[in-house]
């Protein structure tokens, strides 16, 4: 896809992301260098796109059986048997490790009367339907039923489970329900020559929390892919958040990105001292354990002594001395990465939040939204078991769920406000059509182009 460089200007006038860049003391990575400066045009987007349930099956069509979608870990599925259920819409599949230690995906039907094969994730040393008890090996291969006579007409080497394509990137299980689909590398694009220094393959989920929302599943995913809306939003963070100073990335159809610093001023606010920052952000900023010392030394930036006390905390579970290669950047920032349709990986050497946006079943009007924490493994320690999702319940809020802490919940607690509000105002607008920044919203707009694209067939 070739696209338009941003002629027109449209970027905060001050301080870039790339000027803090060249601040930086180690080297800086190519890929943080990289600054696509997309323009995507400024055209006007229908609500009927989130309120239609028409919209909803041209995505069931064109985009969820389409797509490559991260379902699990590696490790939630390592030994063999393991077997994870994906629910999307209104399918299910089964991701299963055989026993010859390779990945299979399938369609979560049973062949004979269509009853889902597999109830919940688990670990399982064949796949019975609870049915009639046809039985299918983890390898997919038909192994019988009761009554044998009764199915003559069913040749058991043709009656084996259709497969669904399955490959991993960074320690995540992808599917593909479409047997045409490109291969996950060339779906991800620049991604993982992207990721290759942050080796997400190595990290473990530290956190998985997962909420019902009462709006479409765009809804939620496009409160996570800008960093507008901090200014009204979230403006407890402003003090240490260069939020309008955002970089934005798209690449091809797939990818795309924001960077926002973190550990300076918002341009919003004037005369913030370092002290300031460095307290509300060692207050406010869950990424970041208050240090027993925290006085910002002379002469040191903000930025700098939290990078530094950052590296500190990483290296006494670590051998590797991050002061001695990674950036600042990589310590602190919102380097927040999307993978079309609906899995969002932060990257970075801290703990890396990653979101996950789906329709709630069926359902146009609500959503789950899922925050997940992946952390580097410790040096020489056993890997952590995954944690599994909890299902927040109705009324908790982010900031009450123990896996998130009060300070970091309280934000999302602040986006899931919004959720119903932007979902019952979409009804109200007389044009029927929202309006988008060029710059600080350009990945919605590109997000929207790959979804247009999927619906129209050129992809
Ligand atoms: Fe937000």
């Amino acid at each position: 896809m070739s696209q338009e460089k941003n002629q027109n200007g449209a970027r905060a006038p001050g301080r870039s992301y790339q000027d803090l860049l060249d601040e930086e003391t180690n080297p800086v990575p190519d890929c943080l260098r990289e600054n696509t400066n997309p323009y995507l045009g400024s055209d006007n987007l229908s609500v009927d796109r989130y309120l239609s349930r028409e919209f909803h099956e041209l995505e069931v069509e064109h985009v969820w059986q389409r797509t490559w979608q991260a379902v699990c870990r590696e490790t939630e599925v390592s030994a063999p048997g393991d077997t994870f259920v994906y629910d999307i819409v209104r399918f299910s599949i089964l991701v299963a490790r055989t026993e010859a230690g390779t990945l299979k995906a399938y369609r979560n039907a049973c062949l004979h009367r269509g009853r889902q094969l597999v109830d919940k994730s688990g670990n399982y040393q064949q796949l019975r339907c609870p049915y009639h008890a046809f039985t299918w090996s983890l390898e997919g291969d038909f192994k019988g039923a009761p009554c044998k006579w009764d199915f003559p007409h069913v040749n058991a080497s043709e009656f084996n489970l259709p497969e669904v394509k399955v490959d991993t990137w960074g320690g995540w299980v992808f599917i593909n329900m479409d047997p045409n689909a490109v291969s996950l590398q060339e779906y991800l694009g620049v991604l993982p020559a992207h990721f290759e220094r942050w080796k997400p393959e190595n990290a473990y989920k530290m956190v998985h929390v997962e909420k019902v929302i009462p709006c479409n599943w765009k809804v939620g995913w496009e409160a996570f892919i800008e960093s507008y809306h901090a200014v009204a939003t979230h403006p407890q963070i402003l003090r240490y958040t260069d939020d309008a100073d955002s970089q934005y990335d798209v690449w091809g159809d797939h990818i795309s990105r924001f960077i926002t610093a973190l550990g300076v001023p918002s341009p919003h606010l004037q005369d913030i001292s370092e002290q300031t920052v460095a307290d509300t952000m060692f207050g406010v900023s869950a990424m970041v354990a208050r240090p027993d010392d925290a006085v910002v030394p002379e002469g040191m930036t903000a930025r700098q002594f939290i990078g530094q006390k950052n590296a500190e905390a990483f290296n006494k579970n670590h051998d590797r001395d991050l002061a001695s290669f990674a950036t600042n950047s990589e310590r602190m920032d919102s380097i927040l990465y999307s993978i079309f349709p609906n899995f969002a990986p932060w990257a970075g050497f801290h703990p890396n939040i990653t979101y996950r946006f789906r329709p709630n079943g069926d359902d146009h009007k609500t959503a789950i939204m899922e925050v997940m924490v992946l952390c580097q493994l410790a040096s020489g320690a056993e890997r952590p078991k995954d944690a599994a999702a909890r299902r927040m319940g109705e009324n908790e809020l982010f900031s009450e769920a123990p896996e998130l802490g009060v300070a970091l919940g309280s934000i999302f607690d602040q986006d899931l406000f919004n959720m119903p509000m932007i979902q019952k105002g979409m009804h109200n607008l007389q044009s029927r059509e929202m309006v988008l920044g060029n710059y600080q919203e350009v990945r919605i707009r590109h997000y929207h182009q790959t979804l247009d694209k999927y619906i129209s067939g050129e992809l």
